[in-house]
């Protein structure tokens, strides 16, 4: 599909399913402009189709995010939960942390090639993590709601890409209830996420020869 590409998007897979845009911005017979790995791409839809859920515990919500930056960094921040306590210092509380009580928090992700992000979260009883050995806990022991979310980056250009976040799985009534603040409070955290990313991606562009520092689980020899 693609034949082109240089320098930076060299870093990302071809011949693989990227997302492209939502399902409710498709409209019949109206073109829709986007571009994957700089390559420019129409999208229309030529049929009309309607798909329909009606499940009560799913909330229905999404939206997109265009930054000025690569795609893997973005892919890089979502992997990194450690960047929660100072980037959204005043969104969320610590992990595994509730209103007045210590808790457990897990959260895990299944990161897809080439860019899709599959995240499970529950805070559980203190001590959970030990006597899980630090493995998948029982999400049926779940203290408070399991959220389930999937998320996409698409790499766009050289340096630009579109974020796809998305409805989110809730399994309380009462979480359901405040499942839409829950949205609105992630849209305000990724918007601080652009500002970290893509000052990220000024001071790489701005260093020579830039290092990548490994992360956890790569060893450095
Ligand atoms: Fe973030």
């Amino acid at each position: 599909m693609f034949n082109s590409g240089g320098g930076d998007l060299m870093n990302y897979v071809r011949n693989a399913w990227y997302v492209g845009a939502w399902d409710s911005d498709l409209e019949q017979n109206k073109l829709k402009a986007i571009r994957i790995l700089a390559e420019p791409i129409v999208l229309w839809r030529t049929q009309r189709q309607l798909v329909a859920l009606d499940d009560p515990e799913w909330i229905l919500g999404h939206g997109q995010l265009d930054y000025q930056a690569e795609a893997r960094y973005i892919n890089d921040n979502l992997l990194d939960f450690s960047h929660l306590t100072y980037v959204h210092a005043n969104r969320f509380a610590p992990v595994g942390r509730g209103a007045d009580e210590l808790t457990d928090g897990w959260s895990a992700y299944d990161f897809l090639i080439p860019g899709v992000l599959l995240m499970w979260s529950g805070s559980f009883k203190l001590r959970t993590a030990a006597e899980c050995n630090y493995e998948r806990p029982d999400y049926s022991q779940a203290l408070r709601g399991v959220t389930f979310t999937s998320q996409a980056v698409t790499p766009t250009g050289d340096r630009t890409a579109r974020y796809f976040f998305p409805g989110a799985r809730i399994d309380s009534m009462a979480m359901r209830r405040s499942g839409m603040l829950l949205m609105k409070i992630a849209a305000q955290a990724f918007g601080e996420d652009k500002i970290m990313i893509e000052a990220q991606q000024r001071v790489i562009d701005q260093t020579v020869d830039p290092v990548i520092m490994p992360t956890a689980g790569m060893n450095v020899s």
